[in-house]
């Protein structure tokens, strides 16, 4: 399916839901791209400072557990690599010889994952895969032992049997002493966690409906998108934080020849980010087939680079 009938199909089917949905993944258009860069600055948005200080901090500990010999480095969902780069240079630092394959969804930010890795590493070789990592990591070869990278705390983003699926799938692509490595952000103060999703200069906000924009946009909708409130929640007993738009004015909005109705105060449900603690890590490890799990946290125990062992 083409990538703007599988959008399409995906709007349709979550406007037909009694609760309302659209899927997180398609923030990410260019607009949402730079959105997202503006949000990780957020003083509030502490999490790629956290995985940031682990991965550059920590890095000859998360070393001790990699495969020896020449390594190659698969990054699911990589973006820009600008978090990346340290660990590699790092790596090489400690005398591993590595070999990086950034995947993402998205061509254009692969590019710059490129370009910015050529500039400041040069020295480390680059092959970019572009494509949806469910397809292009089981047709990825590589010939030294791997070390999956699944950063930014992504998996997150999956409801917890999804993420152990997702585990499940990363698991069957890795023969034994490759390992995983992933970035999950933990529980913690709820407040802290809703504050990252409720920043005061709207950047979130703008972020969440630039989804209705967007399907304005692709799928000549006509969302009144003024008319609509970004909403955060966080509740600590789950560990989900969610996000929703509200509807404040009702309308009618067509899309694709069909029509949907949107009473006054309405919900879309927009994202989930599940938040996690060591234990629970632990417990989706097992799960999914893993032997063993280490987890390398920052100096606020907000955030864990835990290392998976096949
Ligand atoms: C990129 C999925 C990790 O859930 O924290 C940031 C996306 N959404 N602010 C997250 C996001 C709102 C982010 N992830």
């Amino acid at each position: 399916m083409r990538d703007l009938d599988q959008f399409a199909t995906d709007v349709l089917a979550g406007l037909k839901q009694p609760l309302k949905k659209l899927p997180s993944k398609y923030f990410y258009d260019e607009t949402g791209d730079k959105i997202f860069q503006e949000i990780m600055g957020l003083d509030k948005y502490y999490l790629p400072r956290c995985e940031l200080e682990i991965l550059r901090e920590r890095t000859s500990d998360l070393a001790a557990f990699l495969p020896e010999g020449p390594l190659e480095i698969v990054e699911l969902g990589a973006g820009d690599g600008t978090k990346t780069v340290h660990f590699l240079e790092n790596l090489v630092t400690l005398g591993r010889s590595v070999n990086y394959y950034p995947l993402d969804i998205s061509p254009e930010v692969l590019q710059t994952n490129k370009s910015h890795l050529v500039d400041v590493a040069p020295g480390i070789p680059v092959h970019p895969v572009a494509g949806d990592y469910f397809k292009t990591l089981p047709s990825l070869q590589t010939t030294h032992h791997r070390a999956l990278l699944f950063l930014g705390s992504n998996i997150g983003n999956y409801p917890n049997d999804k993420a152990v699926d997702l585990l499940r799938f990363l698991h069957r692509y890795m023969s034994t002493d490759d390992v995983l490595l992933v970035g999950v952000d933990l529980r913690k103060h709820p407040k802290t966690i809703l504050d990252a999703y409720n920043d005061a200069q709207g950047v979130t906000r703008r972020f969440n409906l630039n989804l209705l924009t967007r399907i304005n946009r692709e799928l000549s909708a006509d969302f009144q998108v003024e008319h609509f409130d970004h909403y955060p929640v966080y509740d600590p007993v789950s560990g989900i934080a969610a996000s929703y738009l509200v509807c404040q004015k009702a309308q009618e909005v067509s899309l694709l020849g069909e029509t949907f109705l949107f009473r006054t105060n309405e919900l879309i449900h927009t994202e989930v980010s599940q938040k996690y603690s060591l234990p629970e890590i632990d417990t989706m490890a097992e799960k999914s087939g893993f032997r063993d799990a280490h987890h390398f946290t920052d100096k606020r125990d907000y955030f864990s680079v835990s290392v998976l062992l096949k």
